[in-house]
C-alpha cells in the first residue's frame, strides 16, 4: 500500500486483519497508523513549518514527503519522544499541548497537525481557538464516540470520546475545512486479543472503568469478531 491510498486499496476497506505476530509497539497502533497515513494523505497543500500535537514517536513526521523547513513536535509523554526522529529541523517539546502559553511562545506555523491526539483535550474549543490563532492551515483526525462503541452499549459505561457529529459543527465554526467521518473495524481472533488491544493501543485513554467482573462478562459475551472505531478527519485553513 503506497503512503497516499491509506486504506483505499484494500478491497475491504475499512476490515482490517489483526495480526497474530503479538507483542510489537506497531502492532498495537494499527488504527492510528491508518489515521495518520489519511491524513496526512488528505493534505494537498506542501506545508513547510509544521506543529505536530501528541506527535507521539513520529508518525506524522516519517510520513510527510514532501520538503519541510521545520517540524515542532509537542507530546507530554517522554517515552514518545524518546521514540520520535531527531533531526536539525526537528524541535521536540515534552510538555502538554494545551499548555496555552507555550503554545504563544512558539511563533506562527503554516499548518499545526494533530493525529489521534485531541481527543484527550480537556478543553477543545478553548485549544481550537488558540490553533485558529498560531497557523493557515490544520489538518486533525480525532477519535470519536462510535469507537468501542458496542462495548460502550453492553456496560452502559460513558463515554468520553467526542460525540462526532458535535465535534464536526465546533471544527466547522472555526475553521474552513473539510470533514470526513470514518468508521473502522478491526477484526481479531478472540475476545481476549481485542480487549487485550484496547489495554495496549491507548486508544481508550488508559483508563480501568470496569470490574474485573464486568471485564469477563464482556470477554466473554462481546457479540462481534471486530472492535469499532470511529474517527473524524479536518482538513482546511483558519477563518
Ligand atoms: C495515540 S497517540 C498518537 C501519536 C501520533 N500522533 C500518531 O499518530 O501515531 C496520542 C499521543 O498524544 C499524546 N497526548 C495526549 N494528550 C496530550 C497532551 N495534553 N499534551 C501532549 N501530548 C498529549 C500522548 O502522549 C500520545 O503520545
Amino acid at each position: 500500500m503506497t503512503k497516499k491510498s491509506g486504506l483505499r486499496e484494500n478491497h475491504n476497506r475499512h476490515v482490517l486483519e489483526f495480526s497474530r505476530r503479538a507483542g510489537s509497539y506497531s502492532e498495537h497502533n494499527i488504527i492510528q497508523k491508518k489515521v495518520a497515513q489519511k491524513l496526512i494523505g488528505s493534505i494537498t497543500s506542501r506545508p513547510r513549518r509544521i506543529l505536530d500535537l501528541g506527535c507521539g514517536s513520529g508518525a506524522i513526521h516519517d510520513l510527510i514527503d514532501w520538503e519541510i523547513e521545520s517540524f515542532t513536535g509537542i507530546d507530554k509523554a517522554d517515552q514518545m519522544c524518546a521514540l520520535h526522529p531527531r533531526g536539525e529541523h526537528i524541535t521536540l517539546l515534552q510538555a502538554d499541548f494545551e499548555d496555552l502559553k507555550l503554545l504563544k511562545s512558539l511563533g506562527h506555523f503554516d499548518m499545526v497537525i494533530s493525529s489521534s491526539a485531541l481527543q484527550w483535550a480537556s478543553n477543545l474549543p478553548r485549544l481550537l481557538d488558540h490553533i485558529a490563532s498560531m497557523t493557515d492551515e490544520v489538518a486533525f483526525a480525532i477519535f470519536c464516540d462510535g469507537t468501542f462503541e458496542t462495548i460502550y452499549r453492553m456496560t452502559g459505561m460513558e463515554q468520553f470520546l467526542p460525540k462526532s457529529t458535535q465535534l464536526r459543527k465546533l471544527l466547522e465554526s472555526k475553521f474552513a475545512c473539510r470533514c470526513e467521518i470514518e468508521r473502522y473495524r478491526l477484526d481479531f481472533p478472540n475476545n481476549i486479543s481485542k480487549f487485550r488491544y484496547i489495554k495496549r493501543s491507548g486508544v481508550s485513554g488508559g483508563e480501568r472503568r470496569l470490574s474485573v467482573k464486568e471485564t469477563r462478562r464482556l470477554i466473554r459475551e462481546y457479540p462481534h469478531s471486530y472492535l469499532e472505531f470511529e474517527v473524524l478527519f479536518c482538513v482546511g485553513k483558519t477563518l
